[in-house]
C-alpha cells in the first residue's frame, strides 16, 4: 500500500473512526481533532489504565479543576510573562512557524529550544523555509504567547486563561490537600483533563494539538527526603538511559538497574527514577514498543532553571523521529513558593520533629504589668505585638513602634525586656518539593497505534492489524454467527448479552464473509472473536480465535464471558487454552 506508515495509520484511524479532523463540514482547524467512537473508547482506556497505576496503585487521588483559571494563577506561576515560543514569519510566503523547530529540521542543531533569539535568527537565515522552500534569508525571531486567552463575566472585567497544563490545579489547592492527606509528607495528587496551547505550526496530526489530554501526578515531598518509601518496587528494573552526558559525548543510552541509575547518580534522586520505572512499564503495558522507547535526560540548559532533574519518555515515529510524550521532573519548591509569594498563603507543612529540641534564643518579652494598666483592653494585642517584633529592633534602646488595628502604638523601653531563654522546638514549617510525571495522552495513543501497526501477508491476501493490548482494545471480543438464520443469530446475540453482563466490550456482526469479518476486526484490533456455527446449536460449543496467532479453540459457550475476561485482564494466555 502506498504512504509512509504515518500516513497507513492516520488513513486507518480516519477510516474506521478513531480520530478525525475536527468540524470538517466548515473546513477543519489546526491542532484540534475529534476522537472518533473507537479513539474514543481507546482513549478512556489508556486513561483507566493510568488511573489503575497512579490513582489506586500509588494512591494519588484525582482531583478535577476547571480549564479557566483567573490571571493571578498564571502570573504566579509565570506562564503570563515566559510560556512563549520563539516564533518568525517567512517574508517570502508569509507563513508563521517555530523558530527551534526550524533549525532542528534543518539537522544544524538537535536542541534549538535553548538558543537566544538573535543565534536563532543567525541559524534560519541560509535554511530553507519549510512551507514554500525559498531561502528565509533575513528575519526577526520573536516570543509568541502559547496561553488562550479569555474574559471572565460579561464587560471583560476579569482577564482568564485556559489552562496550559493541569498541574496548577493541583498546586493552587495544596492546602486543601495537605489536609485531605491529614497533614503529612509525601502524597500525591493527580488529574486527568484538557490542556490548550496556540501552538504556533502544529502540522504534526495528534503530536501536537492546541487542544490535548494530560494526566499527571503532582507528588508533594519533603525536600531533604528524597528516599522514595517504596523503592525497592522498581530497584532491581532495568532500562535504557540516554543521561546527558552521553548526549554531549555521542554516545548510546545505557541500560542500566534504577538502583545503579540513582548510586551512579545518573539519576537526581529515588523518587525520579521510580516514576521513570514506573512510566516505562506503563508506557510498554499500553502498547509502546520497548525498542522504539527511550528515557533522555534533559541537557542542562535545556531544562528548567527550578527543576533538579528532568526526562523525557520518548517514542520512536517514522514520520516525526523521537517524540516527547511523558516528561518527569523534579520542581524542587518553584511552584509552592511561587504561589505563596503572589496569594499570601503559606504552602508549607508543619513537620513535628520526632523529640522536641531545646534552643537559646533571644526573645522580646513584653511586661505585663506595665502594659495592662496603660493599654487596658488592647494590652493582650499590644503584647503580641511586642513579643513579634525583631529582637535586633527592640534591644536598640530607643523602643519602637507596632501597628494595632491600623493605628501605630509606639513602645517606650520600659515595656518590655529583651532577654535570652530556652526554648522548646517542636517542628517546623518546611516547603514541600513537587515530583511530576506529566503524561500527554494524545502522544501515547498515536504512539500506540503506530507501534501496533502492522501488515502481513496471509494465504495470498494482505491483512492489516492493530496489535492492540487487550487493556486498551476499544473492542474486545466479536461475536460473529456463521449465517445470520437457523437459530445462529439469536445464540450469538445471547453470547454478547452475557459477555457485556461481564463488564466486556462485545459486538455483534452478521455482515458479509466471515473471512472479512475476521479482517475487519484485525484491523480495529480487537483482540479475540468467537464464532457460532451449527455445531454451536448441537452442542454448546463455540470457537474462540486469537487476533495475533489467528489460531482457534472450540469451548463451552458457559464459562466462555469469564475465560474472556480473563484473557483481556492478562491472567490467563490464549496458549494456556490449546
Ligand atoms: P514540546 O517540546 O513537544 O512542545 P513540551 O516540552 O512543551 O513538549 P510539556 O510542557 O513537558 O511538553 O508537557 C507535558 C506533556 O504534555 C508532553 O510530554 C506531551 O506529551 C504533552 N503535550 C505538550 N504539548 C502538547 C501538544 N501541543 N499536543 C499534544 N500533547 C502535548
Ligand atoms: N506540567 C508540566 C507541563 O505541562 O509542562
Amino acid at each position: 500500500m502506498a504512504g509512509d506508515v504515518y500516513e497507513r495509520v492516520m488513513d486507518l484511524a480516519r477510516r474506521r473512526g478513531f480520530v478525525w479532523p475536527t468540524s470538517e463540514a466548515y473546513g477543519a482547524v489546526a491542532g484540534f481533532i475529534d476522537y472518533g467512537p473507537l479513539g474514543a473508547m481507546m482513549k478512556r482506556r489508556i486513561e483507566d489504565t493510568w488511573r489503575g497505576f497512579f490513582v489506586v496503585r500509588e494512591g494519588f487521588y484525582e482531583i478535577e479543576c476547571p480549564t479557566i483559571g483567573q490571571e493571578a494563577i498564571y502570573v504566579a506561576s509565570g506562564h503570563v510573562k515566559g510560556f512563549t515560543d520563539k516564533m518568525f514569519q517567512c517574508s517570502h510566503c508569509g507563513e508563521y512557524l517555530r523558530a527551534d523547530h526550524v533549525v532542528e529540521g534543518g539537522g544544524h542543531c538537535e536542541h534549538a529550544a535553548a538558543l537566544d533569539e538573535e543565534s536563532l535568527a543567525r541559524e534560519l537565515s541560509t535554511l530553507p523555509c519549510p512551507a514554500c522552500n525559498e531561502t528565509i534569508g533575513d528575519v526577526r525571531v520573536f516570543g509568541f504567547s502559547l496561553m488562550f486567552q479569555t474574559s471572565i463575566g460579561p464587560g471583560s472585567q476579569r482577564t482568564g486563561y485556559l489552562r496550559p497544563e493541569t498541574a496548577q490545579g493541583i498546586f493552587t489547592d495544596f492546602s486543601r490537600l495537605l489536609r485531605f492527606y491529614r497533614d503529612k509528607l509525601p502524597f500525591g495528587a493527580t488529574q486527568i483533563g484538557k490542556s490548550y496551547r496556540n501552538e504556533i505550526s502544529p502540522r504534526q496530526g495528534m503530536i501536537r494539538l492546541r487542544e490535548f489530554t494530560q494526566a499527571e501526578a503532582e507528588i508533594f515531598v519533603h525536600p531533604a527526603k528524597k528516599e522514595h518509601p517504596n523503592f525497592a518496587r522498581y530497584a532491581d528494573y532495568r532500562m535504557p538511559l540516554l543521561g546527558y552526558p552521553a548526549q554531549l559525548a555521542g554516545t548510546p543510552a545505557v541500560e542500566m538497574t534504577m538502583a545503579t541509575a540513582v548510586e551512579t547518580g545518573t539519576v537526581a534522586n529515588e523518587y525520579v527514577a521510580y516514576y521513570l520505572a514506573l512510566t516505562h512499564e506503563f508506557l510498554t503495558r499500553v502498547g509502546v514498543a520497548p525498542e522504539r522507547l527511550r528515557f533522555r535526560q534533559h541537557l542542562p540548559d535545556e531544562r528548567a532553571h527550578y527543576a533538579e532533574d528532568c526526562w523525557d519518555a520518548e517514542c520512536l515515529s517514522d514520520r516525526f523521529g523521537w517524540v516527547e510524550t511523558v516528561g518527569i521532573a523534579d520542581r524542587t519548591d518553584y511552584d509552592l513558593r511561587a504561589h505563596a509569594g503572589h496569594s499570601g498563603e503559606p504552602f508549607t507543612v508543619f513537620i513535628q520533629y520526632a523529640e522536641p529540641v531545646r534552643r537559646r534564643e533571644t526573645r522580646v518579652i513584653p511586661r505585663m504589668g506595665a502594659l495592662g494598666p496603660r493599654f487596658r483592653g488592647a494590652a493582650k494585642q499590644v503584647a503580641d505585638g511586642i513579643a513579634a517584633t525583631d529582637p535586633g529592633i527592640a534591644s536598640s534602646g530607643d523602643g519602637f513602634s507596632i501597628e494595632v488595628d491600623g493605628a501605630s502604638i509606639e513602645i517606650t523601653p520600659d515595656l518590655f525586656d529583651v532577654r535570652e531563654i530556652e526554648v522548646e522546638i517542636q517542628g517546623e514549617e518546611v516547603m514541600p518539593h513537587v515530583i511530576e510525571p506529566s503524561y500527554g495522552i494524545d502522544r501515547i495513543l498515536y504512539s500506540v497505534l503506530e507501534h501496533s501497526f502492522d501488515e502481513e501477508e496471509v494465504e495470498g491476501e494482505n491483512r492489516t492489524v492493530l496489535r492492540l493490548s487487550p487493556a486498551i482494545a476499544p473492542i474486545q471480543v466479536a461475536v460473529f454467527p456463521l449465517m445470520s438464520r437457523d437459530g445462529m443469530d439469536r445464540f450469538a446475540q445471547e453470547v454478547v448479552g452475557e459477555l457485556k453482563r461481564d463488564g466486556l466490550m462485545a459486538e455483534y456482526d452478521d455482515s458479509g464473509a466471515i473471512g472479512r469479518r475476521y479482517r475487519r476486526q484485525d484491523e480495529i484490533g480487537t483482540p479475540f472473536a468467537v464464532t457460532v456455527d451449527y455445531d454451536s446449536l448441537e452442542d454448546g460449543t463455540v470457537t474462540l480465535r486469537d487476533r495475533d496467532s489467528m489460531r482457534q479453540v472450540r469451548l463451552p459457550r458457559s464459562g466462555l464471558a469469564r475465560t474472556c475476561s480473563a484473557l483481556c485482564a492478562g491472567r490467563l494466555r490464549f496458549d494456556d487454552l490449546e
